[in-house]
Protein backbone atom coordinates (compact mmCIF):
# COMPACT_ATOMS: atom_id res chain seq x y z
CA UNK A 1 0.00 0.00 0.00
CA UNK A 2 3.09 2.34 0.79
CA UNK A 3 4.48 2.03 -2.40
CA UNK A 4 1.26 2.57 -4.33
CA UNK A 5 0.77 5.54 -2.43
CA UNK A 6 4.02 6.51 -2.97
CA UNK A 7 3.97 6.52 -6.71
CA UNK A 8 0.18 8.50 -6.73
CA UNK A 9 2.22 11.05 -4.69
CA UNK A 10 5.06 10.96 -7.21
CA UNK A 11 2.55 10.85 -10.50
CA UNK A 12 0.78 13.91 -8.90
CA UNK A 13 4.03 15.80 -8.19
CA UNK A 14 5.02 14.98 -11.76
CA UNK A 15 1.96 15.93 -13.24
CA UNK A 16 2.17 19.25 -11.23
CA UNK A 17 5.21 19.51 -12.76
CA UNK A 18 4.45 19.21 -16.32
CA UNK A 19 1.41 21.69 -16.00
CA UNK A 20 3.69 23.97 -14.77
CA UNK A 21 6.12 23.88 -17.46
CA UNK A 22 2.88 23.85 -19.97
CA UNK A 23 2.05 27.28 -18.21
CA UNK A 24 5.12 28.18 -18.98
CA UNK A 25 5.28 27.18 -22.92
CA UNK A 26 1.88 29.04 -22.67
CA UNK A 27 3.39 32.07 -21.48
CA UNK A 28 6.22 32.56 -23.94
CA UNK A 29 3.95 33.67 -26.95
CA UNK A 30 2.23 36.36 -25.36
CA UNK A 31 5.84 38.04 -24.32
CA UNK A 32 6.08 37.55 -27.77
CA UNK A 33 3.25 39.30 -28.50
CA UNK A 34 3.97 41.88 -26.83
CA UNK A 35 7.16 42.64 -27.94
CA UNK A 36 5.62 42.30 -31.54
CA UNK A 37 3.43 45.19 -31.38
CA UNK A 38 6.49 47.32 -30.26
CA UNK A 39 8.42 46.58 -33.32
CA UNK A 40 6.14 47.18 -35.87
CA UNK A 41 6.49 50.87 -35.94
CA UNK A 42 10.21 50.71 -35.42
CA UNK A 43 9.72 48.78 -39.10
CA UNK A 44 7.31 51.51 -40.57
CA UNK A 45 9.65 54.29 -39.45
CA UNK A 46 12.74 52.93 -41.14
CA UNK A 47 11.23 52.93 -44.42
CA UNK A 48 12.48 56.14 -45.95
CA UNK A 49 10.39 59.42 -46.65
CA UNK A 50 9.13 59.98 -50.24
CA UNK A 51 10.88 63.28 -51.16
CA UNK A 52 10.35 65.32 -54.00
CA UNK A 53 13.13 64.48 -56.68
CA UNK A 54 14.37 68.03 -57.34
CA UNK A 55 14.23 69.18 -60.68
CA UNK A 56 17.97 70.56 -62.26
CA UNK A 57 17.92 74.24 -62.78
CA UNK A 58 19.01 74.11 -66.60
CA UNK A 59 19.74 77.18 -68.04
CA UNK A 60 18.98 77.54 -72.05
CA UNK A 61 20.98 80.10 -73.69
CA UNK A 62 18.66 81.93 -76.32
CA UNK A 63 20.51 84.06 -78.92
CA UNK A 64 18.69 86.29 -81.43
CA UNK A 65 19.97 89.29 -83.71
CA UNK A 66 17.60 91.96 -83.81
CA UNK A 67 17.52 94.57 -86.71
CA UNK A 68 16.27 98.04 -86.21
CA UNK A 69 15.73 100.67 -88.90
CA UNK A 70 13.05 103.31 -89.69
CA UNK A 71 10.48 102.85 -87.93
CA UNK A 72 10.78 98.55 -86.66
CA UNK A 73 12.61 95.80 -85.17
CA UNK A 74 12.95 92.37 -86.79
CA UNK A 75 11.68 90.10 -85.42
CA UNK A 76 9.25 92.17 -83.95
CA UNK A 77 8.01 89.57 -81.92
CA UNK A 78 10.49 87.30 -79.69
CA UNK A 79 9.35 84.72 -77.82
CA UNK A 80 11.22 82.81 -74.80
CA UNK A 81 10.45 80.48 -71.79
CA UNK A 82 10.69 81.55 -68.05
CA UNK A 83 14.35 81.16 -67.00
CA UNK A 84 15.85 81.49 -70.26
CA UNK A 85 19.07 83.46 -70.29
CA UNK A 86 18.40 85.79 -73.54
CA UNK A 87 21.15 87.36 -75.55
CA UNK A 88 20.52 89.54 -78.29
CA UNK A 89 22.49 91.17 -80.66
CA UNK A 90 21.32 94.22 -81.41
CA UNK A 91 21.93 96.00 -84.59
CA UNK A 92 20.97 99.39 -86.09
CA UNK A 93 20.70 99.14 -90.34
CA UNK A 94 19.99 103.33 -91.49
CA UNK A 95 19.96 105.65 -88.66
CA UNK A 96 20.94 105.45 -85.04
CA UNK A 97 18.31 103.28 -83.29
CA UNK A 98 18.10 102.22 -79.51
CA UNK A 99 16.53 99.39 -77.60
CA UNK A 100 14.90 99.23 -74.55
CA UNK A 101 13.38 96.67 -72.67
CA UNK A 102 12.27 98.01 -69.54
CA UNK A 103 10.84 95.01 -67.51
CA UNK A 104 14.43 93.34 -67.56
CA UNK A 105 16.84 96.34 -67.25
CA UNK A 106 17.83 96.73 -70.74
CA UNK A 107 18.81 99.38 -72.53
CA UNK A 108 21.41 99.86 -74.87
CA UNK A 109 21.67 103.26 -75.76
CA UNK A 110 22.33 104.52 -79.54
CA UNK A 111 23.45 102.56 -81.36
CA UNK A 112 25.04 103.99 -84.76
CA UNK A 113 24.35 102.67 -87.87
CA UNK A 114 26.09 99.07 -88.90
CA UNK A 115 27.31 98.63 -85.42
CA UNK A 116 26.07 96.08 -82.99
CA UNK A 117 25.75 95.83 -79.42
CA UNK A 118 25.22 92.57 -77.38
CA UNK A 119 22.89 92.49 -74.38
CA UNK A 120 22.24 89.81 -72.50
CA UNK A 121 19.09 89.06 -69.30
CA UNK A 122 17.49 85.74 -67.69
CA UNK A 123 13.50 86.14 -68.53
CA UNK A 124 13.03 85.76 -65.13
CA UNK A 125 9.51 86.71 -65.50
CA UNK A 126 6.21 85.47 -67.56
CA UNK A 127 3.93 87.56 -69.81
CA UNK A 128 3.68 90.06 -72.63
CA UNK A 129 6.84 93.08 -72.37
CA UNK A 130 7.22 95.97 -74.79
CA UNK A 131 10.50 96.83 -75.79
CA UNK A 132 11.09 99.99 -78.24
CA UNK A 133 13.21 102.60 -80.11
CA UNK A 134 14.64 104.68 -77.29
CA UNK A 135 16.26 107.45 -79.44
CA UNK A 136 14.62 109.65 -81.77
CA UNK A 137 14.89 108.37 -84.81
CA UNK A 138 11.96 109.94 -87.17
CA UNK A 139 8.58 110.77 -87.99
CA UNK A 140 8.07 107.13 -86.99
CA UNK A 141 10.06 107.07 -83.53
CA UNK A 142 6.73 106.62 -81.09
CA UNK A 143 5.40 103.92 -83.08
CA UNK A 144 8.79 101.46 -83.36
CA UNK A 145 7.75 99.10 -80.80
CA UNK A 146 8.11 95.25 -80.41
CA UNK A 147 7.14 92.61 -77.93
CA UNK A 148 8.74 89.93 -76.06
CA UNK A 149 6.87 87.13 -74.76
CA UNK A 150 8.04 85.21 -71.95
CA UNK A 151 6.20 81.66 -71.17
CA UNK A 152 5.41 79.63 -68.45
CA UNK A 153 7.96 76.49 -68.28
CA UNK A 154 6.19 73.70 -66.92
CU1 LIG B 1 14.22 104.00 -84.04
CU2 LIG B 1 13.68 105.71 -82.62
Amino acid sequence: MKKIFLLIILLIFIFGCTQQQKNLEKREPITVQIGSPQRQPQIIQQEPPQSPVNKPIVRTVKEFTVEMKQFSFSPSTIVVNNGDKVKLKITAVDVTHGFSLPDFGVETGPVAPGTTVTKEFTADKSGTFKFECSVYCGSGHPEMEGTLIVNMEG
